[in-house]
């Protein structure tokens, strides 16, 4: 739309100006009903630069004699005001009129979002969390590329030590410059983050962990080089193995059911002594033997044990309140994949790790 300059005035007596304005006041209804919606005759009229009010303003108010400004500006007030209404009605028509275009057919189906589901890993992993959470555990968490220290030496494998071995550890490259305990590696296990929420706070601990390890197996139904583990750690004065045992049972029962027994074997961990592997009682088939506990009626869940005096030596140059002289705990470790395979009938450990949607649907 192109603006029209406006002519000048020329006389500014009422009879002028009564006919200037009311030409103005009509061609305002005419463009209301000509231009195609409101946006278009806001630019028209009220446009900043080449709206039709500025451009009377330009020409008809400031140039107008002193003595006729007041008469002029008047009229200007009322054209303007009479402009804002049309262009508020007009709006308002178009709003209702969007309302009506829209026909709603209220007997199509609506359209269902595609809803997410919660990874059966995921979902395992809060759940066994929330067990420990309701005996007053809080949740921590730490990094999956670690140092040599606290995968290991802190954890009372010195370096050569055996048991690194069977942990079949994945390294980062270029490191053979640094010391041995500072060299990165993928965490073989959560525990390392017992190192860490020690040297962060005095006893009394409760803690639990939830995190991804590495370690370098190849894969099969039942190994992925990648999995999860829950760890726990408790550390105050007089904890003893009756509260390991006490604690693990109570979570074992919360997470598969009050029926579930517990029994512990004697067992190794360089970080803990004495050491135990856990076993519960199928809960599957009650005991009695069955497919998912090898017709044993027993299936092994989880290693633990008391925090090795070496371990609270290692935090204690950091937090001096770790003396073992002075204070106890117990630890453990738990396979999340392995227990949410176990629950929801997974055979093949990779579908964990495939990111087929197919798979997952099926836990919505
Ligand atoms: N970190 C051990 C593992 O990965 C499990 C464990 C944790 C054992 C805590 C004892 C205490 O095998």
């Amino acid at each position: 739309m192109d603006a029209d300059p406006l002519p000048p005035l020329g006389a500014y007596d009422p009879e002028t100006l009564d006919q200037a304005f009311s030409a103005l006041r009509e061609e305002v209804e005419t463009s209301a009903r000509a231009l195609a919606g409101p946006e278009l005759f806001r630019l028209r009229w009220l446009g900043r630069k080449q709206g039709r009010l500025k451009l009377l303003s330009d020409a008809w108010l400031k140039e107008a004699p002193p003595e006729a400004r007041r008469t002029v500006g008047q009229r200007f007030n009322e054209l303007k005001a009479a402009i804002e209404q049309t262009l508020h009605a007009l709006e308002q028509q178009g709003d209702a009129s969007a309302l009506l275009g829209e026909s709603i057919d209220i007997s199509l189906p609506g359209t269902a979002p595609r809803l997410g589901a919660e990874h059966p890993l995921m979902r395992t992993m809060q759940d066994m969390v929330q067990v420990f959470e309701r005996m007053g555990y809080s949740v921590a968490s730490g990094p999956e590329v670690e140092t040599d220290f606290y995968n290991f030496e802190a954890l009372n494998f010195p370096p050569g030590h055996p048991a690194r071995d069977t942990q079949d550890t994945l390294v980062l490259a270029n490191q053979e410059r640094k010391p041995a305990r500072e060299r990165l590696l993928m965490r073989t296990h959560t525990s390392t983050v017992q190192i860490r929420t020690m040297e962060s706070q005095p006893p009394p601990v409760r803690v639990v962990i939830p995190g991804k390890v590495h370690r370098n197996d190849e894969s099969d139904a039942t190994h992925s080089p990648v999995f999860h583990q829950i760890e726990g750690l408790c550390v105050g004065t007089d904890i003893t193995f009756a509260d390991l045992k006490g604690t693990l049972d109570h979570a074992m029962r919360a997470f598969f059911g009050p029926a579930v027994r517990t029994r512990f074997f004697p067992s190794f961990f360089p970080f803990t002594e004495p050491s135990a592997d856990v076993q519960i009682s199928c809960p599957f088939c009650g005991g009695r033997g069955c497919r998912k506990c090898k017709h044993s009626g027993w299936i092994e869940l989880l290693g633990c044990g008391m925090v090795h005096p070496e371990v609270f030596r290692a935090v204690a140059g950091k937090q001096p309140a770790y003396d073992p002289a002075r204070v106890s705990g117990f630890a453990f470790g738990m396979g999340v994949d392995r227990i949410a395979m176990m629950k929801y009938g997974i055979t093949d450990i990779g579908l964990l790790y495939s990111g087929d949607a197919r798979f997952l649907e099926q836990f919505r």
